[in-house]
């Protein structure tokens, strides 16, 4: 799989992830669970490594912690998490139940979601990261709106990544924070690359012929997922699956060449005739 330099260390990331936002949120049942193993060995099995959870996403933390050990590869996981609170003490106490919960003793990359509480968990974050508790500090969010915010804090403060939504469908990354995020030496991971799965509603009955003549892509993942890696400045996409045949899709988009500037132009032109 392509990877990508996360640019405040030289560390290669592997261009696609997973993310586990509803679709890691489950039960016990063990069809359900046997399903993500296979979601995350055909992640493995291609070279990816991230994967990216959350304590606002109700069972996913502790259901990656049970199931890494079945893929026989949790060594190979670059485990990404998030700090979702106000106050440094209940900041805390959330990070440790996550690292409890995803059965390791330090977290790779520890994100503040959403914002929430930011110059307080920052101050922790950075001790932790000093101690060696965490790898990595980053920031995210969801919604457009945010944008200025985020960017004004890769800005003026020393942050490893940050995670915003980009799409084919949702561009206004492209510009003011990709470019910024690139001249900060700030990696970038997108979250929401189907925009929670919109983009497949959108193209609904549309044949997939030209994707293949045209774009030399098999399918719409890949397109959509294509179009994101086209973006230089973009080191990883983490979209979410329950699915392993989805996420075969995914992985495969990774394997070939990225679309240049002028493909790129040609994807949206397609994308918006639908
Ligand atoms: N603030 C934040 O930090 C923040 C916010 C949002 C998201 N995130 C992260 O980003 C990750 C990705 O975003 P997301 O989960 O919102 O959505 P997404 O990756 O844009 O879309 C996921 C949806 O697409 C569907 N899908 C995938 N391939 C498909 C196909 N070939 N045909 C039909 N449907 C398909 C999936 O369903 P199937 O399961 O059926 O494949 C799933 O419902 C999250 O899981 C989370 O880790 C972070």
């Amino acid at each position: 799989m392509l990877s990508r330099k996360i640019p405040s260390s030289g560390e290669e990331l592997p261009v696609i992830g997973a993310g586990t936002w509803r679709s890691f949120d489950i039960g016990n049942g063990p069809e359900e669970r046997s399903t993500r193993v296979e979601v995350l060995d055909t992640l493995f099995e291609a070279g990816g490594t991230v994967i990216d959870s959350s304590p606002m996403y109700g069972a996913a933390e502790r259901v990656v912690g049970d199931l890494l050990p079945e893929t026989h590869r949790q060594n190979d996981a670059f485990l990404a998490t998030k700090v979702w609170t106000e106050g440094k003490q209940h900041g805390i106490d959330q990070m440790h139940r996550s690292m409890d919960l995803l059965r390791v003793p330090t977290i790779d990359l520890m994100q503040i979601h959403n914002l929430v509480d930011w110059r307080t968990h920052l101050s922790t974050l950075r001790d932790w990261k000093e101690g060696g508790i965490i790898r990595y500090i980053g920031i995210t969010h969801y919604t457009v709106r945010a944008f200025e915010q985020l960017a004004n804090i890769i800005s003026t403060e020393p942050i490893d990544f940050v995670q915003l939504p980009y799409a084919i469908s949702l561009r206004n990354a492209a510009n003011l924070l990709l470019p910024l995020a690139a001249d900060r030496g700030v990696a970038v991971i997108v979250n929401r690359p189907f925009e929670g799965g919109n983009l497949f509603d959108a193209i609904q009955g549309v044949s997939s012929r030209r994707l293949v003549e045209e774009f030399d892509c098999s399918c719409w993942g890949e397109f959509f997922l294509r179009y994101i890696l086209g973006e230089t400045a973009v080191t990883c996409v983490i979209p979410a699956t329950g699915n392993p045949a989805h996420m075969l899709d995914f992985v495969l988009s990774a394997g070939k060449a990225v679309p240049n500037i002028a493909m790129r132009r040609e994807m949206v032109k397609f994308f918006e005739s639908l």
